[in-house]
């Protein structure tokens, strides 16, 4: 069972060791719900994250008409074969997750009835207006008074493909057009730096005519088949947690097994080897079009690097651990070229900044990034500003602080990772709440 987060206390100096599975990937999950919810017949989902983000895009699909019934780690899902669905005025609310909110932006502009969809205080504030833009082009009927939630859709007669040049490495923006476009009636390409292809890989997996290459998505819309099962990978970004853990403690060895490694998503992996960390991949194969495979790593030094531009979205959300390995790598690590942390469940680059500060380690913050000099840890009270992967970086330091952690605010975990306290206690962690 998960316990509650609030406020929690990590105790000091612990080691990690095990094998363990994580939950089911955030991403993976929000479009293989999504997806089942739309296309024709029945789509058994196993693995999926059972987290407050992804019930919010659960909730969302029930009201495009998809049935949803859950069974422990399964979902079975009866979708809507693409209908627009007729209803009543609703309003929807998205919690925390800017995933289901910017992805079903793209659905509901295409439904038969008037949505408002708003957010809990954190999502509220983070732009929109980067997906709607996107969608007004397509003759979508969206309103929001500055770029942010509350967002108001609007039937429209009609959902018409254009081509598309999304300037942002955002996977969210691009499967929100992807979304759209299939309720429209001709081919269309999106022009794009590359960012996850999560959403890519499942409507090939359905059976939609997609082809990607270098800078450039081309899609046709058309009828969704159900491949009938998909299985879920673990999360990296949850995995994310314990590799770092056990890289910068002392005698701790984890492998995690059955975690997904879309090229996309492990620059995490390749930066930690860029700074010395030893790690093996073993067992990797695919499953409905992903990557898969076991995580092994054990304690290693590390040396301070250059984060190479071209990992930073592939480690996007990763980066709060890349700077809390930095802080135990030997001299400056850079991590620039990522402003796009400013917009994220809090300001990254500032959060981070304010963590390293009070645990005594020094930083250099500049628009799109930091510097982080390598140090040791003093023992501190943070806050995590609400942001779960910030609370989750924050306790993962007490495995080489000096003194033990204390982390306020930590509630948010629950939308990602509800067995992380679980499963860190587990392996060596002593984390416990703190009111
Ligand atoms: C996600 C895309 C990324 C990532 C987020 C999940 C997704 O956001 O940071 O946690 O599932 O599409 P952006 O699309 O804003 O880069």
């Amino acid at each position: 069972m998960s316990i509650e987060p609030i406020n929690l206390l990590a105790t000091s100096n612990k080691k990690i060791n095990g094998c363990i599975q994580v939950p089911g990937d955030k991403s993976i999950s929000h479009r293989a719900i999504i997806i089942s919810s739309i296309s024709n017949g029945r789509t058994e989902i196993n693995g999926y994250l059972n987290a407050t983000d992804i019930n919010a895009t659960i909730n969302a699909c029930r009201a495009i008409g998809a049935e949803i019934k859950e069974n422990l780690d399964t979902l079975i899902i009866d979708g809507n074969n693409l209908q627009r669905t007729h209803g009543d005025n609703i309003e929807l609310n998205f919690g925390n997750s800017g995933t289901s909110m910017r992805l079903m932006m793209g659905i509901l502009s295409a439904q038969r009835f008037s949505s408002t969809l708003i957010g809990d205080e954190s999502l509220n504030q983070r732009p929109m207006n980067r997906v709607s833009d996107h969608l007004l082009r397509m003759n979508a009927d969206i309103k929001s008074f500055d770029g942010t939630p509350p967002v108001m859709i609007n039937p429209v007669s009609s959902i018409e493909c254009v081509d598309h040049n999304v300037a942002i490495a955002s996977a969210q923006i691009k499967s929100s057009i992807m979304l759209a476009g299939l309720y429209g009636n001709k081919s269309f390409r999106i022009t794009t730096p590359k960012s996850r292809d999560h959403t890519e890989i499942m409507l090939s997996e359905f059976g939609c005519n997609i082809s990607i290459d270098s800078d450039s998505i081309e899609m046709e819309p058309g009828k969704l088949i159900t491949p009938n099962i998909i299985n879920v990978p673990g999360d990296i970004s949850s995995a994310a947690f314990f590799i770092v853990g056990s890289i910068i403690s002392k005698n701790s060895k984890i492998n995690i097994e059955n975690v997904g490694l879309n090229p996309l998503r492990t620059g995490l992996i390749e930066i930690l080897k860029m700074m010395g960390a030893n790690i093996h991949i073993t067992n990797i194969k695919t499953i409905n079009g992903e990557l898969v495979g076991n995580i092994y790593t054990e304690s290693s030094r590390l040396n301070g690097i250059e984060i190479p531009k071209d990992l930073i979205a592939s480690s996007i959300d990763e980066l709060p651990l890349i700077a809390l390995a930095a802080s135990r790598a030997n001299g400056k690590t850079s991590i620039r070229n990522a402003e796009e942390l400013r917009v994220k469940e809090s300001d990254r680059i500032s959060s981070m900044t304010k963590m390293m500060e009070a645990f005594s380690i020094s930083t250099d913050e500049f628009p799109d990034g930091m510097n982080v000099y390598g140090g040791s840890i003093k023992g501190a009270r943070v806050n995590s500003f609400g942001d779960h992967r910030i609370a989750m970086t924050a306790l993962m330091a007490s495995l080489v602080s000096e003194g033990d952690i204390l982390v306020e605010n930590c509630k948010n975990i629950d939308t990602s990772f509800p067995t992380f306290i679980e499963i860190a206690n587990n392996i060596g962690m002593d984390i416990k709440k703190n009111d």
